[in-house]
């Protein structure tokens, strides 16, 4: 094992060159007296994962939910107003009904507890079909992005949040925020880190890129996501437990790091490409990995449109590396994974399942192939799927 210097680790900086920080503890940070007869506003899954994401600096440079202009800015041009890249505007909907009530200090709740503030600054009409086709590139309601957008209030509120604690979820061992990841990286003297986002069960195409991935860099950052996703992707759960296995007997313990991602999944590609990096980015990584249609969902996006896309900015402005990969998948000629770049057979001789296939395949109880999943991943899921029944 090669020992790193700790020496020399400069990580990258944060998007807008500090890492926010809104945790402010009740009773060490104020006085909780001082929230008493304010407004209360019960937060959605996906909202109270934005507080989250806000507040622990995963989405800095933001402070809090996006006032008007900078919303139309991200919309159309990708760009905070003051030019700073961001792809998805972080919005906080509340009903036309209900936004008259929510003014000045705004008492955040989850299940009726206190969890943070909102300090209105602004109110505005969100731009439903707007967002819906510059951001997700369709107004078609069976995208399931599309759909919680249009499900959503009509008025925003903005403005800067605090967190009272930041939430451990149902993963309290890899809950990290923003900072206790870098802590980590250079604790482990990584010069580089490439950091892969997935909200799907591993398979043998993942483990290639990291594979791959970390012939080049120092570390590995695993970074599923575990906030809200559609009804028909596997539980967070089930994802976390296949990691495990798979860490324990295939992945170099000392260059891998399992993190959980909090964020809710929007299934917007190519955007949501963009905010999977910049964020990550913020978790002091150098390098992103983004494969075959990342985020897509059904057919709305080509299969490299979340790779192209990341043209619209400069490296300097993204500060992240993106490391582009092809399909990758098992060919039983080459009897290994392969690329289109790297294998020279036909399709007959590939084996490729897609994720609706797989689902299908273990709703019908069957074993999924060694060479598509590891046999370990493989008895995770069909226990997971054995246990639906
Ligand atoms: S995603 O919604 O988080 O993108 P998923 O967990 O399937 O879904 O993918 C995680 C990452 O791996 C994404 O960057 C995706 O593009 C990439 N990826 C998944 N499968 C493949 C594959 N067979 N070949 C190349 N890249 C892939």
């Amino acid at each position: 094992m090669t020992t790193l210097s700790t020496a020399t680790i400069l990580l990258p900086e944060p998007l807008g060159g500090t890492l926010v920080n809104r945790v402010r503890r009740p009773g060490t940070d104020f006085d909780p007296a001082e929230l008493q007869g304010l407004p209360r506003l019960e937060l959605s899954d996906r909202s109270f994962a934005d507080l989250e994401m806000l507040a622990t600096g995963a989405y800095s440079p933001l402070t809090g939910f996006l006032g008007e202009a900078d919303y139309l800015s991200v919309i159309e041009r990708m760009r905070l107003a003051d030019g700073t890249p961001w792809s998805i505007p972080i919005t906080l909907p509340v009903s036309r009904a209900e936004a008259e009530r929510y003014a000045g200090c705004v008492v955040l709740t989850r299940g009726g507890e206190a969890v943070g503030t909102l300090e209105v600054q602004e109110r505005f009409e969100a731009r439903q079909s707007l967002e819906a086709r510059e951001v997700y590139r369709t107004e078609d309601t069976a995208h399931p992005g599309v759909a919680a957008l249009y499900a959503q209030g009509d008025v925003n509120l903005a403005g800067p949040v605090t967190l009272f604690e930041v939430p451990r979820g149902n993963f309290p061992r890899y809950h990290r925020t923003p900072s206790e990841v870098r802590a980590v990286i250079e604790a482990r003297g990584w010069r580089t880190t490439v950091a892969f986002q997935t909200r799907n069960p591993i398979h043998r195409a993942h483990e290639y890129l990291h594979k791959v991935t970390l012939e080049l860099v120092d570390g590995l950052l695993l970074h599923p996501l575990v906030g809200q996703t559609k009804g028909d992707d596997v539980p967070a759960a089930t994802r976390v437990k296949a990691y495990e296995v798979l860490l324990e007997h295939y992945y170099p313990k000392e260059r891998t790091l399992l993190s959980v991602y909090p964020a809710a999944m929007r299934y917007a590609g190519p955007r949501e490409a963009i905010l999977h990096a910049l964020s990550r980015r913020n978790y002091g990584v150098t390098h992103f990995i983004v494969g075959r249609d990342h985020a897509g969902v059904g057919q709305y996006y080509g299969t490299y449109d979340a790779q192209e896309i990341f043209s619209a900015y400069t490296p300097e402005e993204l500060g992240i590396r993106i490391l582009k990969f092809e399909h990758t998948f098992y060919c039983r000629t080459c009897g290994q994974l392969v690329s289109p770049r790297t294998c020279p057979h036909g399709s007959e001789h590939h084996l490729v399942l897609s994720g609706t296939k797989v689902r299908e395949k273990l709703r019908a109880g069957e074993r999924l192939p060694a060479e598509f999943t590891r046999p370990e991943v493989a008895e995770v899921l069909r226990e997971a799927y054995a246990a639906q029944d």
